[in-house]
């Protein structure tokens, strides 16, 4: 959440974060704001200039003045946390004097405490946020170097940051911080650039040391050094990112979200690449760390995740269960982390993420930790805080996936999770016939991708029809349940239209009551042993007159209409069921007019609690 970008070496900074901002836009959107050093004039320091806008990057763009320039600054795009969207509210902030200015992500869980002792001194506020407080506290050190004033405010706050400092008095350099929100330094030539993010980085440079927490940097022109916020200097080699620039461009597409979805079967062949081995009819997992005899001596399975990945967790743990044939259950983990769980020794515990930083996710895994459980991660991003928190694990291979919504990356979520029920499967008791079987349905997913995207003009029609509901009804059955929460959750992100999800064996214990001709129900009809059940369920909508989609894999007598997909092997369809209802949530949100790429209240990645 909220996004952060600096720039220090010889180029005029202020179009460069500007464009470091856009890329960033995705992780909060409300408001937005620049800061620079100009040029120092004989023996007076440089001066800061900031700009500040609510809304988007766009309106902080058309209020920076032509002659903006300078060659070091930092830039923030905010998802409040402390205060509405509001150009005071927006960062930078500065302290009075207007030397010291400072971006930040993340939360100051004492800032109450410490802006009431501020005020009680006599400092006076020009915003409701918390970073402010932080500010004021490093402004009012009388250390003698800024990395020292910076360290001494950062001991007296508690909570999570990532920040980046800028001060006129020490224009040589940027002092950033890291603790729980990621800070990330993107090294050039006589040029250095941090980030919350490698996606403002990518275009410039592919050199890059992410800070871990509890470390601090100076970032010159021609120079980096990190150390620990107690002062110890740490070491630090640059890594290259593996993700191209244009990984984060739109390639043609009006939207990220609809790009994305249509990347779908190159990202699935990427998960599966160089991972199945047919001789033994299982696959292979490099980073999983987890022996054949460790495996065997699993008892359980706990998945862990937020939003759609816990969705992608839910089908997980189904295949998990079913193929390996070990108890396998998956729950928020922003849930898990409150209530005290029994951490059990014989459990093996998987933190599910897409952008590796949910901090409710990483909370869940260091109290894991520190009860002494195996954690293995399923993480997109790589070398991101809970792939690094966690033992081993299978990384998803999506690509960097930019809409606030996720979608290609929940699709490739679940078959990082087939591969690992199917090596869990394989190293107990799945037979080479099953192995072989579901390799084939493996190798099948990108083309009957292909075939599903081919049906988005009769998608689109269904949606622009169905687009007019107040409210809609989302059903299956066991394996189809998690396909239904996971597609009522994206209409509701991107469409605003109230949405329900229901296991489709439980519509007559209340649910029921709320169908009539105003609320369609969008059923998951797979070609399974529930068939049967499934279209009983039908029935009961349509004798109270309820309209129905149903996504099967043949026509379904009882639905107004049905989207057929192409049928897999029956552990692997919820993978496949999925896609028609990104397309349909798309299309919906499109004949809604709404802001696909940036729903609104949203960010991509929730680092804070
Ligand atoms: O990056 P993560 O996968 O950990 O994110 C978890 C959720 O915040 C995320 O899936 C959220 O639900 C998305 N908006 C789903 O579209």
């Amino acid at each position: 959440m909220c996004g952060i970008v600096g720039y220090i070496g010889r180029r005029d900074v202020a179009p460069l974060l500007l464009e470091g901002l856009q890329r960033l836009e995705y992780r909060g959107y409300d408001s937005a704001g620049i800061v620079i050093t100009g040029k120092p004039s004989g023996k007076t320091p440089a001066a800061l200039k900031m700009v500040k806008a609510k809304g988007r990057v766009r309106d902080l763009e058309a209020r920076v003045p032509k002659r903006f320039a300078g060659t070091t600054g930092i830039a923030h795009t905010r998802w409040a946390t402390h205060g509405a969207p509001s150009d005071e509210n927006a960062h930078p902030h500065m302290d009075p004097e207007g030397k010291l200015a400072l971006v930040h992500n993340g939360i100051i869980d004492n800032a109450d405490e410490l802006r009431a002792k501020l005020v009680a001194e006599g400092v006076e506020f020009a915003s409701e946020t918390d970073t402010e407080v932080l500010t004021h506290l490093i402004a009012r050190s009388e250390a003698e170097t800024l990395e020292e004033r910076v360290r001494q405010a950062l001991h007296l706050i508690e909570g999570t940051y990532g920040i980046a400092v800028l001060h006129s008095d020490f224009a040589d350099r940027i002092v950033v911080a890291r603790n729980g929100s990621p800070v990330v330094l993107g090294i050039g030539e006589k040029e250095m650039f941090v980030a919350s993010d490698v996606a403002a980085l990518v275009t410039h440079t592919r050199q890059v040391v992410t800070l871990d927490d509890g470390e601090m940097a100076t970032l010159k022109a021609d120079d980096f050094r990190t150390y620990t916020t107690e002062g110890t200097r740490t070491t630090a080699s640059p890594t290259t990112v593996e993700w191209e620039a244009e990984s984060y461009d739109m390639g043609g597409h009006d939207t990220y979200m609809h790009k994305e979805i249509s990347e779908q079967p190159d990202a699935v062949d990427r998960v599966l690449r160089g991972r199945i081995d047919d001789r033994f009819s299982t696959v292979r997992l490099g980073g999983l760390n987890l022996d054949a005899r460790e495996a065997r001596a699993v008892r359980r399975v706990k998945i862990l995740g937020c939003g759609t990945s816990y969705h992608a967790g839910l089908i997980g743990a189904q295949m998990i269960e079913e193929l390996a044939r070990i108890p396998a259950d998956a729950e928020p983990a922003s849930e898990f982390r409150y209530r005290n769980p029994v951490v059990d020794p014989d459990t093996l515990y998987v933190a599910v993420s897409q952008s590796g930083e949910t901090y409710d996710v990483l909370a869940a895994v260091q109290e894991l930790k520190r009860k002494g459980a195996r954690v293995l991660g399923v993480v997109n991003v790589v070398g991101s805080a809970i792939a690094r928190e966690t033992d081993g694990g299978v990384y998803v291979h999506a690509g960097p996936e930019v809409c606030v919504v996720s979608t290609k990356c929940f699709t490739n979520t679940v078959v990082a999770f087939g591969l690992l029920a199917l090596h869990l499967g394989r190293i107990r008791d799945l037979s080479v016939s099953d192995g072989k079987r579901l390799i084939e349905g493996l190798r099948k997913l990108p083309e009957q991708i292909r075939e599903i995207l081919e049906l988005e003009p009769e998608i689109k029609k269904l949606a622009e029809e169905y687009a007019n509901a107040k409210s809609m009804m989302f059903i299956g059955r066991v394996r189809g349940y998690p396909v239904a929460l996971e597609a009522s959750l994206k209409l509701k992100e991107i469409s605003y239209i109230h949405a329900e999800a229901y296991p489709a064996s439980e519509l007559k214990h209340g649910p029921l009551a709320l169908i009539e001709p105003a609320m369609p129900t969008v059923a998951i009809v797979p070609n399974d042993d529930l068939l049967e059940k499934n279209r009983a369920a039908m029935e009961e909508i349509k004798a109270r007159s309820g309209r129905i989609l149903a996504v099967a894999h043949q026509e379904q007598e009882k639905a107004d209409h049905t989207i057929v997909v192409p049928k897999n092997e029956v552990e692997l369809d919820p993978i496949l069921m999925g896609i028609p209802l990104q397309i349909l949530a798309y299309h919906t949100a499109l004949a809604l007019g709404r802001d696909i790429d940036k729903p609104r209240n949203l960010a991509k990645s929730v680092t804070v609690e």
